[in-house]
């Protein structure tokens, strides 16, 4: 096991980012050892209970503190307020107090609505992600941001709200299905493109075992990932300029989401939003052609081609995108880049624009 230690700003502690695989027998000793009065709520999605409900329990039931694991239907649809309140019944229900510790075990829908369920209750209680998706593991479990959708948007309401700690157990790698795996891949391809030329070459040359999913080389990609997150994350921990590199893709990606209803996942979008935003620093701010065309031929390497975003007009994607919270002024910002590792973080975007970058890609 290894642990990339996140140490950021104004917070007291540092926060460890475990790495490893069957980290159980860690985790029951970290809660023994920073909680040992606590008592230990755990909240899966459906799936991630049915897989790894009774090795959870396993490890955590000889703590003493642990109570119950709570949990909801898996998709993104439930990342929304209902389901948050419907937890938190349940919890208070069962006699969770400021000195309970939720253990968020699932996907990024999971850390998310947890995470944020966490940072409510009782004004915060402790936090603990163990990420089970790629794309928790290399993405949502880092840098603090919790929160549900709202029918208006995603991510519409939230928080930063630290965890104490991170378990990234990449043995849980093994039942994610192809289409999940695929979806994670979409933010591994991120850090490549907007921090890592390395992390791409990589990417390109050994798509064959990386797709195979060899463990040790997977657990290699999730420890790079994550120390590239904990890196911007490090420096801006509540998005105020520099952190907002890794939202290339995302400003039309969470419109392809948004208006598809979810049925879109979270990854595909975003790759969907990488080709569109690549387009548009290649027509404003001259990002090189052989770049926006070798990310096209790494999107669909794995698996991330063709996510169905025509089904969409340039006018709906358009208005989505004003309404989305990172519009100033109703004039919409995206992260873009000028060349390899030169974002132009906010840049704004006319319509006309954006509907020739949705032409080209
Ligand atoms: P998810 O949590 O819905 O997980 C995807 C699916 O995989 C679910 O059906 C889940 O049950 C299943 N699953 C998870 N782990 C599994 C495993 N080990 N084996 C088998 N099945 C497993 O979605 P996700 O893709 O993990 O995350 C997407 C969400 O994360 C979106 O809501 C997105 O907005 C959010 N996100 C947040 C941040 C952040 O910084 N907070 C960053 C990136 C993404
Ligand atoms: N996924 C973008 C961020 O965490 O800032």
């Amino acid at each position: 096991m290894q642990k990339l230690p996140i140490r950021i700003k104004e917070h007291l502690r540092e926060i460890p980012f475990f790495v490893g695989r069957d980290l159980w027998a860690a985790l029951a000793a970290y809660l023994q050892t920073d909680f040992p009065a606590h008592s230990l709520f755990v909240i899966a999605d459906s799936t991630v209970a049915a897989l790894y409900g009774e090795a959870a329990a396993g490890a955590l039931r000889p703590h003493g503190g642990f109570r119950d694991i709570l949990t909801f239907p898996a998709g993104e649809q439930y990342k929304s307020r209902a389901r948050k309140e419907q937890l938190e019944d349940l919890l208070l229900l069962g006699k969770a107090g400021r000195d309970s510790v939720i253990v968020a075990l699932g996907g990024g829908v999971t850390g998310d609505l947890a995470g944020y369920l966490a940072a409510t209750l009782h004004r915060g209680v402790p936090l603990v992600h163990l990420p089970t998706s790629l794309m928790a593991q290399v993405d949502s479990s880092i840098g603090g941001k919790v929160g549900v959708n709202h029918p208006a948007g995603k991510n519409l309401i939230g928080a930063f709200y630290q965890p104490r700690a991170v378990f990234c157990d990449t043995a849980f790698l093994k039942t994610l299905p192809e289409e999940e795996f695929f979806n994670g891949m979409a933010e591994v391809i991120k850090y490549a493109v907007i921090l890592d030329d390395e992390l791409w070459r990589r990417l390109d040359s050994e798509s064959a075992p990386i797709l195979r999913r060899e463990p040790g080389l997977l657990e290699q990609i999730v420890l790079r990932c994550a120390s590239l997150k904990i890196k911007v994350v490090e420096a801006d921990e509540k998005e105020s300029g520099y952190r907002s590199i890794l939202n290339f893709g995302h400003t039309a990606g969470h419109a392809i989401e948004h208006l598809s209803e979810y049925r879109i996942k979270h990854g595909f979008a975003v790759a969907e939003g990488m080709r569109i935003a690549a387009r548009l620093s290649h027509q404003l701010l001259g990002y090189p052609r052989e770049r926006v065309e070798d990310l096209d031929k790494l999107l669909e390497l794995y698996g991330l081609k063709g996510v169905g975003r025509e089904q969409f007009s340039a006018e709906e994607i358009w208005n989505c995108i004003c309404s989305d919270k990172k519009a100033r002024r109703q004039a919409p910002r995206f992260t873009l880049l000028r060349s390899p590792h030169h974002p132009e973080l906010f840049y704004p975007v006319e319509k006309q624009e954006l509907s020739h970058a949705l032409a080209a890609s």
